[in-house]
């Protein structure tokens, strides 16, 4: 059984660990597409990728929830010539996986492309370009599952979310939103996704659809460099919850309701920063209280 921190409900029961680097399984691209809206209104210079994998016959077949990450072994070497080391990519897919089997696999990968510190010169991450450039058929060098603490909880009827995301930070989500909408109707879930245009929005025709043909879901995507859909101004995620008080007030107020927010880093401070402001006073002051005798 996972440990819990305090007031944390307890987490559904994860596999851990079945292909080590040392030993990692092979698996075959099934499919790799951009997962953008694209075209026309992308602006950004992100390159994004629905890449799913097949492990048929492998221990990693069926072993996987959302919020856990496998690991992907790039052929090839670094510039000291020792073998790429193992780097960690989030299931994006169900728990039955992209076949409804729990067969392929699929995570959500965005291609690196920098300048190196020193030099000034380009750098075009390694595995992520790796991955991005594979194709159908291609094999690929797996291992995991890994991590057991970003998971539903093991009664997710108990429950309603709100999920926040940015980026490839939705990964995580959207097997989970599949989750909870394949056996839950009962729990309420809203999905704050944000990018920085319409055209980045990743998985966007998917969740409109979903929020079109389940009652139990809301998508608000969120746009932080043009005006919103509804005509409101650019915002982050994290400002919905003040700039949509009357929905979430009641969300926050409920003992029901867990938050998860997976993306860039340092939007969770921002995201605390507006609960604070956005939590009624008497719960706020049930979290000071938890705080303060911690
Ligand atoms: P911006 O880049 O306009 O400042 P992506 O991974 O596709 O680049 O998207 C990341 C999204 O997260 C962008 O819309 C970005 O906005 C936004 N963002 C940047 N900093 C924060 C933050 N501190 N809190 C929430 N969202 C943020």
């Amino acid at each position: 059984m996972p440990e819990t921190l305090p007031g944390e409900p307890t987490l559904r029961d994860v596999k851990m660990h079945l292909a080590s680097p040392a030993a990692p399984v092979v698996g075959r691209v099934r499919s790799s597409e951009r997962c953008t809206v694209g075209g026309a209104r992308s602006k950004s210079a992100g390159f994004v990728r629905h890449i799913e994998i097949d492990v048929t016959g492998t221990p990693l077949a069926g072993s996987f929830v959302p919020g856990q990450s496998f690991g992907v072994l790039a052929e090839g070497t670094d510039a000291k010539g020792a073998p790429h080391k193992v780097r960690l990519y989030s299931l994006s897919s169900p728990t039955r996986g992209e076949d409804g089997n729990g067969n392929v696999v699929a995570t959500t990968v965005k291609r690196t492309i920098d300048e190196h510190h020193d030099t000034g010169k380009l750098f075009l991450g390694v595995c992520s370009n790796y991955l991005c450039d594979l194709r159908p058929g291609d094999p690929v060098r797996l291992t995991g599952p890994s991590g057991k603490r970003f998971v539903l909880p093991a009664d997710p009827s108990k429950h309603d979310y709100v999920f926040f995301a940015t980026g490839t930070g939705i990964a995580p989500f959207r097997g989970m939103i599949f989750d909870l909408l394949d056996a839950h109707a009962a729990s309420s879930i809203t999905l704050v996704m944000g990018s920085p245009y319409q055209g980045d929005l990743l998985y966007h025709e998917t969740f409109t659809d979903l929020a079109r043909t389940h009652a139990n879901f809301r998508y608000l995507p969120t746009l932080s460099r043009q005006p919103q859909e509804s005509g409101e101004k650019p915002m982050y995620v994290q400002q919905r919850l003040t700039s949509q008080a009357d929905l979430f007030r009641p969300m926050l107020a409920s003992e029901r309701t867990l938050i998860y927010v997976c993306g860039i880093a340092g939007m969770e401070l921002g995201i605390f920063q507006q609960l604070a402001r956005a939590l009624p006073a008497d719960v706020l002051s049930q979290y000071l209280t938890l705080e303060g005798a911690a």
